[in-house]
């Protein structure tokens, strides 16, 4: 066997050196450095011995465990009731089919396997990185801490963006400098959370969004999670990324292993946005389903937990009108949830309300040309529910320790199969009964205390009971459709998207704080998954005004949807939007399939681009959300056309501002760039670009 395993693909290489025996080293991981050899990287990183320091010092290794002695914090942390903490784990073998590479390590005194699996992907170069433990000793063993892998970066990155906020306020970019010290980011809410995103970027402080070495990095997971970025004594860097276990949480006995979730990486050279591609052209493959993606009709701001078939009947009307293709009825159809106090858990269709049931109304949709989709809540119960009532022992909790009250619902435990059983069999029926197409799996609320019966945190195995959930339903009903919702993008991440179709960003429709939403999240997901609806015209979350063209405008980039009472639009404002969603309908290949280029503009803008993969077509989005500080707006210079070709350039939105295509050199669109029409803060813009023949 070799002592160097070498893996590549697609621009990225991963280099692992040592022998049987040995400490296996990750020499690189990273864009491929051709023709480069575990010697040179000996040679070039060769040391003299430090003053005040040891006399061998310690190379990193795979995990960097206490019993390696390695100064910089371990990326594996265990003991046996107290004994046996410090792991050493050395080389058993290397496994090398063609595009993966599993590494085998083990630790006999300890009694501790750990196999460590990479795979780069062909076609985009993204990294995937997990490692498994199993207890081959013959004590229980207790599992503190896992990273999928202790990753070292490139030591000139000087800046990483991080990504988090709060419920109508998801995805915000924060920048920060790692200094000596660690960069930490935890999650304890149960579900990926609102506050802090499971991924990261990295660059230098020249990076930008074309140039420059830039990486990405996120843990696809939808429980609590850790990522750490260590900046050591001697100015080494590394990354760890893993499950956060609470305490006991991961107690694995003789013969059990554990799993860390997918961390996904990858890298590029040509900044920010090439990384982002990356990231975007891999999720694709990844997701699939139906293309293109329909255009919604949520009726969740139209008429909240108001439901009456009458009501709903016109809506659909109006929706198929305007040129909805799908028509999700959300939360208030079932039990007595004529509020968010009561009904939750309750899987039944309300004969209050629908004394017909929802046949009626699914059957109407379908006569309509659209789809019939449904909002569900599986995990969650309302204390005042049938279910609740009947099995108040069937829900998260620790004992002596009073709930936390939020939105009046306590989770369900997920891991006791009577449970998973009830919800399979409630959602299975109605998929059946009125052939659902698509359902909203939401999910609104923390879990802070997540015991369940044996009194031991439950997050793990209640993500995992969560996927083995939706993966029953897929299996019974491959053609269903699912979107990921936690209070807006409190679940948004690959390892939901794994079976999931569409997430549901944010529920701030604000078309003005959209693009910042729209914007961060796109760091990770492609506009193709990315839910973004037209909102009222007095957005119900930040109370402001806006009309429109530009709700309509912001809407188009993305996966199109609207969710409002259409009655009490204006016939214009309905005669806007329906074009809107015309202009989407027309360049929705485009916007779900083109690459996607952020571009660097003044911040009373908010530009981003959409280009063929031949740079033959291409759509732009730019945004006005202030006022120009001079007096005449910038130019809009245009990123990733073709220097060589020129374009026809046509403004596509907002309706009033379309004009006759004008010919320009594709140079002078990106290097001049185009002068920006005089308009009000708040108005979305479009542009159209087609190369010539
Ligand atoms: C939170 C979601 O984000 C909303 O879109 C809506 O479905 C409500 N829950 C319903 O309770």
């Amino acid at each position: 066997m070799n002592a160097t395993a070498n893996l590549e693909g697609s621009g990225t290489q991963l280099l692992v050196h040592g022998g049987v025996g040995d400490r296996p080293r990750l020499l690189h991981a990273g864009p491929t450095l051709p023709g480069a050899t575990a010697q040179d990287f000996a040679g070039l990183s060769e040391r003299q011995h430090a003053p005040g320091g040891p006399q061998l010092p310690v190379a990193p290794s795979l995990l960097n465990p206490l019993g390696t002695g390695y100064p910089g914090p371990p990326g594996l942390l265990l003991h046996r009731d107290g004994c046996s903490w410090a792991v050493d784990l050395r080389l058993v073998e290397y496994i090398e089919p063609s595009a993966s590479l599993t590494v085998v390590t083990r630790d006999d005194n300890a009694g501790v396997t750990v196999r460590h699996d990479f795979a780069i992907d062909a076609s985009t170069g993204v990294l995937s990185l997990s490692a498994s433990l199993a207890n081959s000793g013959d004590t229980a063993l207790d599992l503190q801490w896992l990273s999928a892998v202790c990753l070292p970066l490139d030591p000139r990155f000087d800046r990483i963006m991080a990504f988090g906020g709060k419920w109508a306020g998801e995805f915000q970019i924060e920048e920060w400098q790692p200094v000596r010290g660690a960069f930490l980011r935890e999650n304890r809410s149960g579900r990926t959370s609102h506050t802090s995103f499971p991924g990261l970027y990295c660059g230098t402080s020249a990076t930008s969004e074309t140039h420059g070495p830039a990486a990405a990095f996120h843990l696809g997971w939808s429980g609590n999670h850790r990522l750490r970025i260590d900046r050591l004594p001697d100015d080494t860097l590394a990354l760890q990324a893993g499950e956060l276990l609470l305490p006991g949480e991961m107690r694995l006995e003789p013969g059990e292993s554990y799993s860390t979730p997918t961390l996904y990486a990858c890298w590029a050279e040509d900044g920010h946005g090439e990384a982002t591609r990356r990231l975007h052209a891999f999720v694709a493959d990844q997701v699939g389903r139906s293309v293109p993606r329909p255009v919604h009709f949520n009726t969740w701001e139209a008429v909240y937990f108001d439901h009456s078939p009458d009501r709903l009947f016109a809506l659909a009307d109006q929706a198929a009108e305007t040129g909805a293709e799908r028509f999700v009825l959300d939360d208030g159809w079932f039990g007595a949830r004529r509020s968010d106090r009561a009904g939750l858990g309750d899987w039944f269709v309300s004969e209050d309300v629908y004394p017909d049931g929802l046949g009626p109304l699914a059957d109407h949709v379908r006569s309509l040309g659209m789809e019939f989709g449904l909002w569900f809540e599986p995990e969650m119960v309302n204390p005042d529910s049938d279910l609740f009532r009947e099995h108040p022992d069937w829900v998260l909790g620790v004992e002596r320790v009073d709930p936390i009250a939020s939105r009046h619902q306590l989770p369900l435990d997920l891991t006791r199969s009577e449970v998973s059983d009830y919800l399979f069999e409630r959602i299975d029926h109605l998929v059946r009964e009125l052939s659902i197409a698509y359902i909203k799996w939401d999910m609104n609320r923390d879990i802070q205390h997540p015991g369940n019966a044996g009194g031991r945190p439950a997050v793990h195995r209640q993500t995992r009971a969560v996927y083995a959930l939706i993966d029953r339903l897929c299996a019974a009903h491959p053609e269903l459709e699912i979107e990921s919702c936690s209070s807006g993008g409190a679940r948004a991440d690959y390892g939901i998207l794994q079976r999931t179709h569409r997430i549901w960003t944010s529920d701030n429709n604000d078309a003005r704080q959209r693009h910042a939403i729209m914007r961060g999240a796109a760091y990770f997901l492609p506009l193709r998954v990315l839910g973004n609806h037209v909102g009222p015209k007095r957005c119900h979350i930040t109370g402001r005004r806006f009309d429109m063209h530009f709700r309509a405008g912001t809407a188009v980039f993305g996966h199109m949807g609207m969710e409002l009472d259409l009655a009490t639009e204006s016939v214009s404002d309905r005669g806007i939007l329906k074009a809107a969603i015309a202009l989407h309908k027309r360049h929705r290949a485009l916007i779900h399939g083109g690459d996607y280029h952020r571009l660097e503009t003044p911040a009373q803008l908010a530009a981003i681009g959409v280009v063929s993969r031949d740079r033959g077509e291409a759509l732009f989005q730019t945004a006005v959300i202030d006022q120009h500080p001079s007096p005449h707006p910038p130019r809009l210079r245009f990123v990733g056309l073709d220097l060589q070709r020129r374009y026809k350039v046509a403004c596509v939105w907002p309706t009033f501002l379309v004009g006759e295509p004008a010919s320009f050199a594709g140079s002078a669109l990106m290097q001049y760039g185009l002068q920006l029409p005089q308009t009000y803060p708040d108005t979305c813009l479009i542009h159209h670009l087609e190369a010539e023949e």
